[in-house]
């Protein structure tokens, strides 16, 4: 299981040194959630800290975008230095848009992720499992660090990776919200391979040892 620290919770005038100390506990990746206050009720940050915290890591980036019309900005946050973008099936207004945003991020390079709200079925993305590199499973309705963990994310999680293997394809399975040392070992034996970890890493008093506690594996 791969362990991406979401910044959300971070203290944000202390960016740098806090993502220097994941990256001596051994971090390769750090997930950036972007909000524009009208997809989500919350506004973040944008494309200004990305291109900033690129000049100060070399860590992957995953830029979640829980922005309406993420086509828009999508060349934006590649140009600071994002390696996947994320987007959510539930900005799309229309197959045709999602078909440009598909193309606009492999036009771009970058690996292309598409995140589930809690309430849309795995079903939905079906016809798009064939073009991602990642599905990001929400277990929390987005906008908000700090929440509980929406249990029947576990079936969702395990949907997809039937789904996966049936079609013979090779996508990521992301798992964002909520994530603790409790819940972890739940979210690999459904099939997760990459786990989104905010406040149980930034809200700890040592974000780099709860890091790598939990890269060491679930709590039995
Ligand atoms: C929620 C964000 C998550 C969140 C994770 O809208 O997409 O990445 O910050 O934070 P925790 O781990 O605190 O739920
Ligand atoms: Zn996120």
């Amino acid at each position: 299981m791969i362990i991406s620290p979401s910044i959300l919770s971070a203290d944000f005038a202390r960016l740098g040194e806090q993502i220097a100390i994941l990256e001596a506990a051994g971090c390769t990746c750090l997930h950036l959630d972007v909000m524009d206050g009208r997809f989500v009720p919350n506004i973040s940050f944008g494309v200004p800290v990305v291109a900033s915290l690129r000049h100060a890591t070399t860590m992957s980036f995953y830029t979640h975008l829980m922005i309406r019309d993420p086509l828009k900005f999508t060349a934006a946050f590649s140009a600071a230095g994002s390696d996947a973008i994320i987007f959510h099936i539930e900005a799309c207004p229309n197959p045709e848009y999602t078909r440009a945003l598909f193309a606009e991020i492999k036009r771009l390079g970058r690996k292309c992720g598409v995140a589930l709200n809690p309430e849309t079925p795995a079903q939905a993305m079906v016809e798009l499992l064939p073009h991602i590199d990642h599905a990001l499973v929400m277990s929390v309705m987005p906008g908000f660090g700090g929440q509980s963990f929406i249990r029947e994310s576990l079936e969702k999680i395990s949907i997809l990776r039937e789904y996966r293997t049936g079609l013979g394809l090779r996508f990521e399975i992301g798992v964002d919200g909520g994530v603790t040392a409790d819940n972890l070992g739940d979210l690999v034996l459904a099939g997760a391979d990459r786990a989104v970890v905010g406040s149980a890493i930034f809200a700890k008093e040592d974000p780099g040892a709860a890091f790598a506690a939990l890269m060491a594996g679930p709590r039995h």
